[in-house]
């Protein structure tokens, strides 16, 4: 059999050489160091600077795809960071599996482009029912889904977090100008700690010219434990209103990228539920990250007020064993979404199109062409159930009390805000310079990987502005009780050199 590139037994040589290669990856995740000793430029120059003239071929060729292993495995492996390692805690971490893995790779084998219903009736209609499976797992409210039938919402999987708070941004906008809004009045909220990504959409949207542009973007402040001050977002809304603006979109966050706090969401939506509709702003809700903990009854409270919502994400590429990328993205008005980017030249309508009756994805997002990212996911919740994936989300939590109850017992060490989820914040007692040489140095050793965040702090002297803050964020696949007495065993290492 002909296939593109390969004849059938080199391909199956071929496949089998990477599968070798793969597992081995996966296992020395086990041992090797969590990142890259390289400098820049190292990777450059092993790599030739002129393509090859003559490929590999169609033919068994072994050698061929061995070398290209080996400069996997020498060229580009020792230049990562590796993010499956089980001893990464930085940012939040990428989760991935294998089901994840065959997914992505079933959708390659496919490589159909689901941009309209009729390129590929499958590609919509599993994602249709991977988000209605996924809005009951995170017991999100009946009209976010297809399946219920006074809905006028759904949702749809996006690349990623920014992408979906852009297209929340401009529906928002297209809402306000259809209640006619002029848009050159139009602002957005968000807290201080919301991720950069809510001004980034701003910028995209020409609401800013630059990310220091306030003119229509207020950052709200926060508590003492850093979610949004409600009372702080009414007044803003109010004198904006009274300033003849139009308040466009709200974006809270239910766990912030810094510290993992929820902003206070029930109070936010009974706030905007009582402006009138032409003043009343979009509201978005940034879950990308503590979204996932919805899979657990005990912890749906990550979602408290979603009801109020106008749209919602949260990223199974973070923390549900989802192969990067994955974001799920839900609207309460589907059409509100789809009017602020639907436009069909004559090339691309089709009966089935006009005929209004199905979904044409490409209406829900900038690109037009999009993979099939709904089965790997599809893969994922088959292979693990919802009560693998709750177990996973659990043993994280379990894990990172452990490593907060050592930095409790550490007097050397200050529990900066209360553990949220799998997200554990800390700093050495003392001035930042000892928290930024510790988070260096254990780094520097490479065994585990953590990262650092700048936030507000109430200090015993008022409030600190700028406080350096130590993140583990426990959320790797793999992760175990093994891994986080490491992650002690460096933190103590290393604490004894920065706190003589
Ligand atoms: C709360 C929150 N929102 C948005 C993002 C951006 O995610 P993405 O990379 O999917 O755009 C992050 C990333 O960590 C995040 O923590």
């Amino acid at each position: 059999m002909a296939l593109r590139g390969f004849e059938e037994d080199a391909f199956l040589g071929a496949l089998d050489t990477i599968s070798q290669w793969a597992l081995s990856y996966m296992e020395s995740l086990q041992s090797r160091d969590v990142s890259s000793a390289r400098a820049p430029g190292d990777i450059l120059a092993q790599l030739p600077d002129a393509p090859p003239m003559k490929g590999m071929g169609k033919g068994v060729d072994a050698e061929g795809w061995n070398a290209v292993v080996r400069d996997l495995e020498t060229i580009i492996e020792p230049g990562l960071v590796h993010w499956q390692s089980p001893r990464f805690f930085a940012y939040f971490p990428c989760s991935a599996s294998m089901p994840g893995v065959m997914g992505e790779f079933v959708a390659s084998v496919l490589n159909v482009n689901g941009m309209l219903w009729s390129t590929s009736p499958s590609a919509t209609e599993l994602e249709m029912r991977m988000m209605d499976w996924c809005a009951q797992m995170f017991g999100l409210p009946d009209q976010f889904r297809f399946d219920d039938k006074d809905s006028i919402g759904g949702g749809c999987i996006q690349g990623t977090a920014s992408e979906a708070a852009l297209a929340a941004l401009v529906a928002a906008r297209r809402r306000q100008v259809g209640r006619g809004r002029d848009r050159s009045t139009m602002t957005v909220y968000t807290s201080t700690q919301a991720h950069s990504s809510i001004i980034k959409a701003a910028m995209v949207a020409g609401l800013a010219d630059d990310s220091e542009d306030r003119s229509r973007v207020r950052l709200i402040p926060v508590d003492e434990h850093l979610a949004m001050d409600a009372k702080a977002l009414e007044q803003a809304i109010a004198q904006d209103i009274e300033a003849g603006l139009t308040p466009c979109l709200v974006s809270t966050t239910q766990g912030t990228t810094s510290t993992g706090a929820f902003d206070p969401l029930v109070e936010i939506g009974q706030d905007l539920a009582r402006l009138p509709d032409a003043h009343r702003p979009w509201l978005h809700v940034d879950a990308a990250w503590a979204g996932a903990a919805a899979a657990c009854p005990e912890h749906r409270y990550v979602l408290d007020g979603i009801e109020r919502a106008d749209s919602l994400c949260i990223n199974p590429h973070k923390w549900l064993l989802t192969n990067f990328d994955c974001d799920l993205f839900w609207v309460r008005d589907r059409q509100a979404l789809t009017d602020s980017m639907s436009i069909t030249p004559a090339y691309l309508r089709n009966q089935q199109s006009d005929s209004g009756q199905v979904i044409d994805y490409r209406d829900w997002h900038v690109p037009l062409g999009r993979r099939m990212r709904a089965i790997k996911l599809w893969f994922v919740i088959r292979h693990f159930g919802v009560e693998g994936l709750r177990a996973h989300i659990r043993s994280h939590i379990e894990l990172a009390k452990v490593f907060e109850a050592f930095v409790t017992d550490e007097p050397r060490l200050v529990l900066e805000v209360e553990r949220s989820l799998g997200l554990v914040c800390f700093s050495v007692m003392g001035d930042d310079a000892k928290t930024k040489a510790l988070i260096e140095r254990i780094n520097g050793r490479r065994r585990v990987m953590i990262s650092h965040t700048v936030v507000p702090i109430a200090g015993q002297d008022g409030m600190i502005p700028d406080r350096w803050v130590a993140r583990v964020a426990v959320g790797s696949t793999g992760v175990g009780r093994k891994e986080i007495d490491e992650l002690v065993s460096e933190v103590r290492v290393v604490l004894d050199e920065v706190v003589q």
